[in-house]
């Protein structure tokens, strides 16, 4: 019988409750107990862990397919976070503190549902998880973990970010002005390009593809239409401007002429109650963490590959992509998956006429 944990880490999203669930339900079927670790390494870091035994009680199904995290993710702002030991230079003993405290939980493994900035942070300080198994599950709205072709909460993300640009496209249409939407995703597109093309956008513009503002401005004004969708991932950036990327790209806009206004979903993307898709991954995810566990693993990540949920080394994935600095936790390089040229949905845009910068 093991005794295991789970704690969401990072960026909460839809989703992470579906994985905590099913998580809950195939331990008790191998007859093995559950614990919820409240607040991530936060909440392990406190004097007395806190830590809650869980059960289908304590996480009804009913609550499985909300968003947010029934675990709370940590609070980066307190102080006693990862954070703020790298701030003050106490690393060694916030790390020798979490591992004192992991001990005293006497779990046999943790599951850690994280993004790439918690998986590389764990993969980092990975002494502290010494003493038991530890299996991560991909999870975030960017898309951005290399290794995996999806992340738990990118689909429900999709689709909460395209019913968003739904909206805005009817009011568009009666004022004929054009809607520049901010999505989220960091230093990776692929949720701009997903949700930009389902919405029907007439230019999509990630930090991926180099792109022309005159040439945008160009392509928007021989539209056949006087309205629409312009969206603009949050990584883009625009030489010798600042400020938000979506409100650099209406000013340019605004100054050619065209009617425009600017919108931003925002936290709205990690909301949302999970969609099928993201349901059906997370069980599988967490049907393979728990043979993870049960086939004594560990520093492993579950991961879809060619179809599959499989489990890759937690080592592959952290070296894999293109290196990022955190921009939250100073000296954390964090690996990062990205869109590249070739990929099929962004070649379908371009050649359906979409305006995804400059390919060539
Ligand atoms: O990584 C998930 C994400 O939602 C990013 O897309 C976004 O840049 C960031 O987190 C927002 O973070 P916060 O919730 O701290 O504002």
């Amino acid at each position: 019988m093991k005794k295991i944990g789970i704690m969401t880490t990072g960026g909460d999203c839809s989703g992470l409750n579906c994985a905590i669930y099913h998580i809950i339900c195939g331990a008790k079927k191998r007859g093995w107990t559950t614990y919820g670790i409240l607040d991530g390494t936060d909440g392990l870091i406190a004097e007395k862990p806190n830590i809650i035994r869980m059960d289908t009680n304590t996480l009804p199904p009913e609550q499985a397919f909300v968003a947010g995290s029934f675990l709370r993710n940590g609070n980066v702002g307190q102080n006693n976070s990862f954070e703020r030991a790298v701030e003050s230079g106490r690393v060694a003993q916030f790390t020798k503190q979490l591992k004192k405290s992991l001990a005293q939980t006497k779990l046999d493994a943790i599951v850690l549902i994280g993004g790439n900035g918690s998986l590389s942070l764990a993969w980092q300080n990975r002494g502290i998880y010494s003493d038991m198994q530890l299996v991560c599950i991909p999870k975030t709205i960017d898309m951005d973990i290399p290794l995996t072709e999806r992340t738990i909460g990118f689909d429900t993300a999709v689709s909460q970010l395209t019913r968003f640009c739904d909206d805005l496209m009817l009011t568009a249409r009666s004022h004929h002005r054009w809607f520049v939407v901010q999505s989220m995703g960091r230093h990776c597109g692929m949720l701009a390009l997903t949700a930009g093309v389902a919405a029907g956008a007439r230019a999509i513009l990630i930090p991926e593809i180099k792109f022309d503002v005159d040439k945008l401005i160009k392509h928007i004004k021989s539209a056949d239409t006087d309205y629409g969708i312009i969206m603009v991932s949050e990584g883009i950036s625009l030489r010798g401007h600042s400020g938000r990327p979506g409100d650099m790209i209406s000013r340019k806009l605004t100054a050619a002429g065209i009617a425009n206004r600017t919108a931003f979903p925002e936290h709205i993307q990690r909301a949302g109650n999970t969609t099928p898709n993201d349901r059906l991954l997370a069980i599988q995810m967490a049907d393979t963490a728990l043979s993870a566990i049960a086939n004594n693993e560990t520093y492993v990540m579950t991961a879809l590959q060619n179809g599959e949920i499989t489990t890759v080394g937690l080592e592959s994935v952290v070296s894999a992509g293109r290196a990022e600095r955190d921009p939250n936790i100073e000296n954390l390089t964090i690996s990062n998956a990205t869109v590249d040229a070739e990929n099929p949905l962004l070649v379908a845009a371009n050649d359906m006429g979409i305006y995804i910068g400059e390919t060539k």
